[in-house]
Order: structure tokens, then C-alpha cells, then sequence
């Protein structure tokens, strides 16, 4: 028998897979399906905490109450609240925790000098930093170790945002009326839509192709954690075909964006393109079904900038109708019902504590708007 070198990512885990495919015909499904098994063990959970023991029902809680519904699914996926039970600790007690609302209303009067306000502002982030992060990392690292590579981006700047995200997500009013599947899903996307951004130090500015590399380590965490399990020889290698398609979304920034670069400062000179869209999810629901957790954590991370969001902030590239229609249409609508909270509290986030131009009700009423002509499409 073949000696088949265990892999970390799914990366390797694709060539892995593929090498099964090409070279290794004698080799049987139980014993890839120990490959897997012994993927998952070695990633983050390690031999005391096999992936299978990932707490995927609910508890309820204070701060969220119980919708009607919950219990009609299985597909919860991992409870976002037993896997971080620090991290949901923390965001029950951010403004305890954190100076939220002395600096709120310190950076709304408009009576004080703008320099001492936005001041307050930057004294809160650090607040964050020094008084949050250090509660949460190595919980959420212990699961997820793509978060350390996260911390290292523009000095913990992404997730600073990301806990805003998630914070700004849960207070929503909109959050509270959806059953609590729906919340895990759109807590699980917040904390992950960022994942893969690159910034300060890699390059400067924009990072265009997080949404892709992102969806790809939805893909990775949750095969990680036997959300879903690849169980023939189909499925390894449509998730093989998805990264493919996925890597051959790459495309170069164009030339009316690059040159605007300024000479001797480090760009991000790709973006994805939505071309392979139909070989992507063609092969994705072969692996995880239509609208299941997966399939919709994934969505939700993938085109979180490629629908129409604040006006002021377009986009590089959005959906065509007929893709909206494709891909983001669900016989029940979650996919857009959540959509719309995520997107609006990624932008959110930037101002929920310093809103200087009043844009909070602005970009509600625009990411809503759009969205809600987005579910009238049809062919
Ligand atoms: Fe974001």
C-alpha cells in the first residue's frame, strides 16, 4: 500500500485526494476515509477533542432570545456559542468589558474638537485590543488557526473589525427575528468573512480576493470539523474541481484601477472574477447540499462584495442578475435575509462608534434597498 503523507489544509489534502484518484486505484474508501479522520485529528482539535464532539445544537441564552423554528433543522452546523463559549461571554459583556459607551457618546458631540474625538475613537481600539483580543485568541485559535495568521495583519486591525462584525451583527434588530439556525449562520459568517484578508504588512489598500480565499477556508474549517465528510470518490475530487475553479477565478486588477498605484508601494494586484461560478457550485453541491449550512456559510462569505452594498464603497465586481438569480436566490430566502444583516454590519462596524457624517441610517436603508430588489428577480 501506497504511504499517503497526511496533509493540514485542504490544499494539500486535494492532492492528496487527487493522488488517490490517479495513482492509487487499490486503495478503498475506508481507507481514505481514515486519511480524513486523521486530518481532522491533527488540525485544530488534536486527539483530546476529536471534530465529531463539536457542540452543533443550540443552548439558549439571555442575550439571544429563542426563535420559533430552531429545532426543525439538522442541519444546525457547529453551535457558534458552545465553540466559543469565552468569545459569546465576551460579546454579552462587550460594553462592560469595553469603554463602548462613554467613547459613543464622547464621539457624538459634535461640540467637542473632531482631533480629540477621533482620538477617543482610535484609545477604543486599542481598548479592544488590549482588553478583548487577549480573552478570545486562544480560544478561537485553539479552533480555528487561521486566526493567528489573521492577528498578524495590520496590527490585529482585521480583528478588531471582526469582533465588531460579529457584536454589531448580534445587536441588530433584524438578528433577533430570525430562528436560531439562521443566527448560528450568520454568526459563523461574520467571524469568518474576513478570515483570509490581507493588508498591512503584505500590501497596502484593498485586498480584492478575500471573499474566494475565505470561502475556500470555509470549505477547509468545516471539512476540519466533519460538518460535512467527503465519502467518495466523486466528492474528492469535485472539492478538488472547487478549488481549481476557485484558483482560476484569479484574475489581474484592471488597468484603469492599477494606475492609481503609487511607485514603491505594494498593491494587491488581483481580484476574482465570477466566471467559474457555475463549475464552482456544480461541483460544491455534489459535497454539501443546496442551502445547507455549509453551502450558505459559504455563499455568505463568497460574495459578501459582490452584490450592491453602500453606494460610496462599489464594489470591484458584483453579480449579474442571471448569477444573483443562480446563486443567491433560496426557495426560502436566507440566503438574502441574512446577506443583508452581514453586509450591512461589516459596513456598520466602522461607525457604530463614531458615526461623524450620519451614515448609519444611510447605508441601512441602501444595502436593504438593494437587496430587496435583488429578491424581486426573475428571469
Ligand atoms: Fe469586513
Amino acid at each position: 500500500m501506497k504511504v499517503i503523507v497526511i496533509s493540514l489544509n485542504l490544499c494539500n489534502l486535494i492532492n492528496t485526494s487527487i493522488l488517490y484518484i490517479m495513482g492509487n486505484k487499490q486503495t478503498s474508501l475506508t481507507e481514505k476515509g481514515t486519511e480524513a479522520e486523521d486530518l481532522c485529528r491533527m488540525n485544530a482539535f488534536g486527539p483530546d477533542r476529536p471534530s465529531n464532539n463539536l457542540p452543533s445544537k443550540n443552548h439558549t441564552s439571555e442575550m439571544e432570545p429563542k426563535s420559533s423554528g430552531a429545532d426543525e433543522f439538522d442541519d444546525f452546523g457547529p453551535d457558534f456559542d458552545e465553540c466559543f463559549p469565552l468569545l459569546f461571554q465576551a460579546l454579552v459583556d462587550f460594553d462592560l468589558i469595553l469603554p463602548l459607551k462613554e467613547t459613543k457618546s464622547y464621539c457624538d458631540d459634535k461640540s467637542q474638537d473632531i482631533r480629540l474625538r477621533k482620538k477617543r475613537l482610535y484609545q477604543f481600539m486599542g481598548s479592544v485590543k488590549q482588553n478583548l483580543l487577549p480573552r478570545i485568541n486562544d480560544e478561537i485559535e485553539a479552533l480555528l488557526p487561521e486566526w493567528k495568521s489573521l492577528r498578524k495583519i495590520d496590527e490585529e486591525h482585521v480583528c478588531v473589525h471582526t469582533l465588531g462584525v460579529v457584536y454589531c451583527v448580534m445587536q441588530d434588530p433584524e438578528f433577533r427575528k430570525l430562528n436560531r439556525r439562521e443566527q448560528n449562520i450568520l454568526k459563523w459568517s461574520a467571524l469568518l468573512h474576513d478570515i483570509r484578508k490581507q493588508g498591512p504588512p503584505v500590501f497596502e489598500g484593498k485586498d480584492h480576493m478575500h471573499p474566494f480565499k475565505g470561502a475556500m477556508s470555509v470549505l477547509e474549517i468545516f471539512l476540519r470539523f466533519k460538518t460535512f465528510q467527503i465519502q467518495s470518490e466523486d466528492q474528492l475530487e469535485a472539492l478538488a474541481n472547487v478549488k481549481k475553479y476557485m484558483d482560476l477565478s484569479k484574475q489581474p486588477v484592471p488597468t484603469s484601477w492599477s494606475k492609481h498605484f503609487k511607485k514603491g508601494v505594494k498593491y494587491c494586484t488581483e481580484m476574482h472574477s465570477h466566471k467559474y461560478l457555475s463549475d464552482v457550485f456544480s461541483n460544491l453541491e455534489k459535497i454539501v447540499p443546496r442551502s445547507s449550512f455549509t453551502h450558505l456559510v459559504f455563499r455568505l462569505v463568497l460574495f459578501h462584495q459582490s452584490l450592491c452594498g453602500c453606494d460610496d464603497y462599489p464594489n470591484m465586481i458584483n453579480l449579474e442578475p442571471h448569477e444573483r438569480i443562480s446563486y443567491c436566490q433560496d426557495t426560502d430566502g436566507a440566503f438574502y435575509k441574512l446577506m443583508r444583516v452581514l453586509m450591512y454590519n461589516d459596513a456598520h462596524s466602522y461607525i457604530f462608534v463614531m458615526d461623524e457624517h450620519g451614515n448609519r441610517e444611510v447605508f441601512r436603508r441602501q444595502i436593504f434597498g438593494h437587496v430587496e430588489e435583488y429578491c424581486m428577480e426573475s428571469l
